[in-house]
């Protein structure tokens, strides 16, 4: 409220609406001035994140880019609670990370995220259907046949119908890298990150599975936040964010 009298400061909010379709929902992310560093307390302690302050709207598909070693992985490592923060908040569908324990961490990490990997991380003595599935066996106990029509679903739409009963092993890296991709989106997360998925794809299979992140992303409302270093793939999102030197720009 502005009082007659009092000068008119500019309130910095570090919370903005991105200009994006999704302007108006509530926000699926939440970070408040997140710091990283790595060796803390030792001669060799590295802050590699200084504060970085982001809003994701529900339903909203946005690219992640800079160069190599500014903290891109980092960031969505702490995102994705996988790793905590050295400062800073972090609140996800409305919950504050930093009011959770280790085991509901895992429960919201299980119920809200759905992560790609830099690198795939398949279970190598699990089919790829099974390793679509796992998420469904954490979360339920057993595998139901619902969750097994939608495994067979998402493997059918990154390409690999056919390939169910491969291990990881017998199919190639862009081919895991879409099984992946597959177990990520299983149970429907509301919020999708993804590090550099479509890396080491050829041309035609990153647009196909970049494709099937945007088709996700409309049918299922799912919010998503992606590296790339691809500038064709960040024209296509909602919003680009430029990590730079562990600062956005
Ligand atoms: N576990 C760790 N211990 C110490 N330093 C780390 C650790 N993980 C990352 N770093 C450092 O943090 C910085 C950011 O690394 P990060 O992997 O987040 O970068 P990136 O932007 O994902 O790079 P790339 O594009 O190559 O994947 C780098 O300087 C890296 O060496
Ligand atoms: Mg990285």
């Amino acid at each position: 409220m502005n009082q007659p009298g009092l000068p008119q400061v500019p309130v910095a909010h570090a919370f903005e609406a991105p200009q994006s379709p999704a302007v108006g929902r509530a926000p699926i992310l939440l970070l408040d001035g997140i710091r990283k560093s790595y060796n803390l307390g030792t001669p060799v302690e590295t802050e590699v994140l200084h504060g970085i302050s982001l809003a994701l709207q529900e339903a909203e598909f946005v690219a992640l880019k800079g160069p190599s070693g500014s903290g891109k992985s980092t960031l969505l490592n702490i995102i994705g609670l996988l790793e905590p923060p050295t400062a800073g908040r972090l609140s996800i569908g409305g919950q504050a990370a930093e009011s959770l324990d280790d085991a509901a961490l895992t429960r919201l990490r299980g119920a809200t995220i759905g992560f790609v990997f830099q690198f795939h991380h398949l279970l190598p003595a699990f089919t790829a259907l099974e390793n679509v599935l796992l998420p469904s066996i954490i979360a339920q106990g057993t595998a139901t046949p619902e969750a097994e029509a939608m495994a067979r679903e998402l493997l059918a739409r990154v390409g690999l119908k056919g390939a169910e009963y491969k291990r990881p092993g017998e199919l190639s890296g862009g081919m895991q890298q879409r099984v992946a991709i597959a177990r990520a989106l299983s149970l429907k997360p509301r919020l999708i990150l993804a590090d550099e998925p479509t890396g080491n794809l050829d041309t035609v299979s990153a647009d196909e599975v970049f494709t099937l992140l945007r088709e996700f992303n409309r049918d299922h409302g799912s919010a998503c936040l992606i590296v790339t270093h691809d500038p064709r793939l960040a024209a296509r999102c909602d919003r680009v964010i430029d990590l730079v030197d562990g600062r956005l720009r």
